[in-house]
């Protein structure tokens, strides 16, 4: 039966047909489980020692927590449909690609009329236990409100929110999904926005190599009897050069067994400049163009680096291409920008490589020779976690994209 005719059948309210679920009354244009996927379901190492009871919590709408379940499912859905943009090209899936940890693998993001978006998309994994502060300069702080904008940005999506309501609530598919969310068939912005805050919460990845480490090794001095030699190193370093901005957002303080801590410095500012330009008036102000304020041009959030061996290009505007690039830029590339962050000033001539002539100015950065980078380098790619890119329950359910 066609779409036009399925909908006049409903529009005249013959009572059989409403009866008949839309898999059968029309080609489905999505297939979701027959028992709704438990989003609160934790498959990591117990010894991670969270406590998952908040997850549910804040993943649930206020006083309704049995019904996460079913607001992560019609999350879902609204996620990977390419109706939320003007044209029907693009989805929030389209830019946030599960098997790429939720990133595009471009510098630029793509608009859904071929235009890039300003900076490059960002890997989406355990949003829910982050209270505030999204995007690369922090400029939305509720993720409810966060994840309307893609929707209504005018190279993004480029819909408006009236027109968002009317779209979703002219598409029968997502009636069911609607009513189990909230009781009830009506659309508005604020629930969408309510069911794709809590897909994204639900996306939690805790099942990297890095996260059984503690319970699948016996700890010694030398790190996890899991990890090779280097891993061991690289992760020892990277607890000393990088922890101190990227510990937190990554989770690696959750690291119980491991013999490496107390180097999490909860004074360190979330938005830091890690001298990536010169400060010239035509770079990304990043945090600065918020808040107007000069010192804060060019910071920007230390991004999670869960899975950052499947997230390239690296940076706000995806300027490396590899983690190569991007850990000799830590090592050589940092440029004296007027607001650098102090952790980059050169210390008693440590940096590398180390200066050439006597009185050549020491290099910013940290110091990092080439087989400490590639010690780091082989401890990140520990981050990764297959279970998380392969859940079914975060997978595009599109019955379409899926046969492509
Ligand atoms: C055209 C590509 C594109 C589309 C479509 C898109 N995003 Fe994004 N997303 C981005 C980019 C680029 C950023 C970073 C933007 C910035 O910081 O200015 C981002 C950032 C985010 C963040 C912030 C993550 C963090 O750590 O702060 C979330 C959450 C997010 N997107 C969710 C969504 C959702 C939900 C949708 C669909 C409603 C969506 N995105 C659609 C490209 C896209
Ligand atoms: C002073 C804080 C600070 C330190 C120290 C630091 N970083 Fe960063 N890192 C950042 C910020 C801020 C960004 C985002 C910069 C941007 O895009 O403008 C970033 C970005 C990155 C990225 C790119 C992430 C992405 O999703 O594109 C990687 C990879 C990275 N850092 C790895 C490291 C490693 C490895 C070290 C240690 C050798 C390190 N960082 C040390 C603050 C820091």
């Amino acid at each position: 039966m066609s779409r036009q005719l399925f909908l006049a059948c409903l529009a005249t309210g013959l009572p059989g047909l409403l009866a008949v679920p839309a898999a059968v009354a029309q080609a489905p244009r999505f297939m979701l489980p027959a028992t709704t996927f438990d989003y609160g379901v934790v498959r990591g190492p117990a010894t991670v020692g969270r406590d998952t009871s908040r997850d549910r919590d804040t993943a649930a709408a206020p006083g309704n927590a049995a019904r996460a379940n079913e607001l992560a499912t019609l999350g879902r859905v609204l996620f990977y449909d390419p109706l939320l943009s003007r044209n029907g090209s693009r989805s929030c899936g389209s830019c946030h690609e599960q098997a790429k940890a939720f990133t595009d693998g471009r510098a630029r993001s793509l608009g859904f009329d071929g235009r890039l978006a300003r900076r490059s998309s960002m890997s989406l994994s355990n949003l829910g236990e982050r209270e505030s502060g999204f995007f690369w300069d922090d400029r939305v702080q509720v993720l409810e409100e966060m994840v309307l904008r893609p929707i209504q940005d005018p190279v993004e999506m480029g819909l408006d929110l009236r027109e968002l309501e009317r779209r979703v609530a002219s598409e029968a598919d997502y009636r069911p999904l609607f009513r189990q969310a909230f009781g009830d068939e009506q659309v508005s912005p604020e629930r969408i926005g309510r069911a794709l805050a809590t897909f994204v919460r639900a996306l939690a990845s805790r099942s990297s190599r890095f996260d059984w480490a503690p319970s699948a090794s016996s700890p010694s001095s030398s790190g996890f009897s899991t990890f090779s030699p280097e891993e061991n190193r690289g992760m020892r370093l990277f607890f000393d050069a990088c922890g101190t901005c990227h510990a937190r957002e990554s989770r690696l303080s959750y690291c119980r067994g491991c013999v490496i801590s107390g180097l999490h410095d909860r004074r360190a500012p979330a938005l830091t400049n890690i001298g990536l330009d010169l400060g010239s008036k035509k770079d990304d102000p990043g945090l600065g163009g918020i808040t107007g304020d000069n010192e804060d041009r060019g910071r920007f959030r230390a991004p999670t680096l869960r899975n950052i061996e499947l997230t390239a290009p690296y940076m706000h505007d995806g300027r490396f291409a590899t983690l190569e690039e991007v850990l000799r830029f830590y090592a050589s590339g940092v440029r004296p920008h007027p607001g650098l962050d102090p952790r980059f000033e050169p210390r008693g001539g440590a940096s590398w490589p180390p200066p050439m002539l006597p009185n050549e100015r020491p290099r910013l950065g940290l110091a990092l020779q080439p087989c400490d980078q590639a010690d780091i380098i082989a401890f990140l790619k520990t981050l990764t976690d297959r279970t998380f890119t392969n859940d079914p329950r975060f997978a595009d359910p599109f019955v379409a994209r899926a046969q492509r």
